[in-house]
């Protein structure tokens, strides 16, 4: 039972946050990611009027309740349709628009989804938005050929271990396909004391590539920028380089085209990187629009 989302989810870089966007009441900004609505909050409190995007409906809930009957708008929607619900709202120009990429600890908490090495019984799912997504982590496994798998898997892994994994995978589907967490641990060693599970890096490239994580964050960059004010900010947090590699090439784009400045990369404080484990691989970037 969740008694409180702030204790499962802590919000990464908030005063850096705060301070890049200067936020004075009646502000608008989009918070195009959610999760447990620890941002969103902060910037309510600054007296801004919020527009937050959340693609999966079991976060939206959670978060609903924490943020309660305030005036925030809470939708669910992928945030590569942000342009449309923007306009919905009248959310455009806007003064900064967050993405805060990946999933929440609460994902990772969760039992029966399969974001995470933890439950061996879990479904092999990791879909966000059960209700709008066929393909399962499942699928992806037991359909991808070996070359496919080995490219899916060098979003997080070098190309040898990417290789070495997309073989075994092939090896194990010829006598039972893969349906279950412990199915895909079962192929690495066991994790030792005091390092990450030898999986993760696996599990996370497979919950990209079933998300469309990559894709989607390419189109929403480009949609955002046309809804910024003149000196709005686009301020995105990555969790790991493939997606940092697009905000960073996406921004030096836009400073070569004259649109304005990028600014970053930006880490978490010594003292949030202890408070706050989850902070750690959080890389910020910034861009601010020039003109009107
Ligand atoms: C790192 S969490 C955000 C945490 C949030 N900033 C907070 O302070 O609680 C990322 C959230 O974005 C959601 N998400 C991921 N991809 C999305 C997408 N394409 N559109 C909308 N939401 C998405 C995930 O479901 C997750 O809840």
């Amino acid at each position: 039972m969740i008694k409180d989302l702030s204790e499962i989810h802590k919000p990464v870089l908030v005063y850096e946050i705060l301070d890049i966007l200067h936020i004075t009441p009646e502000d608008k900004i989009i918070d195009a990611t959610l999760g447990a609505g620890g941002h969103t909050l902060e910037f309510l409190k600054k007296g801004a009027k919020t527009l937050s995007l959340e693609t999966d409906p079991k976060m939206l809930k959670l978060a609903r309740k924490r943020i309660g009957d305030s005036e925030a708008i809470l939708e669910h929607a992928n945030f590569i349709h942000i342009k449309e619900i923007a306009h919905k709202y009248g959310f455009s120009p806007v003064k900064g628009i967050l993405f805060d990429l990946g999933i929440s600890s609460f994902h990772l908490d969760e039992d029966e989804r399969g974001f995470s090495f933890k439950n061996e019984n879990a479904p092999l799912d990791m879909r966000l938005d059960p209700g709008n997504m066929e393909v399962k982590a499942s699928t992806l496994l037991n359909v991808l050929r070996e070359d496919q798998l080995k490219e899916m898997f060098m979003v997080s892994m070098p190309p040898a271990s990417a290789k070495k994994l997309a073989q075994k995978i092939c090896e194990k589907r010829k006598n039972k396909n893969f349906s279950k967490m412990g199915d895909l641990t079962a192929l690495f060693a066991k994790r030792k004391p005091g390092k990450i599970h030898p999986a993760t890096r696996a599990i996370m490239a497979l919950r990209i590539a079933v998300n469309s994580e990559l894709e989607n964050l390419t189109v929403a960059l480009d949609r955002s920028f046309d809804l910024l004010g003149p000196k709005g900010k686009i301020v995105v947090i990555s969790f790991h380089s493939g997606e940092d590699r697009i905000v960073k090439n996406r921004f030096k784009s836009w400073e070569k085209l004259g649109w304005g400045l990028g600014q970053g990369p930006i880490k978490p404080s010594e003292d949030e990187r202890v408070q706050n484990p989850r902070s750690r691989s959080a890389v910020m970037r910034v861009f601010e629009k020039n003109f009107s």
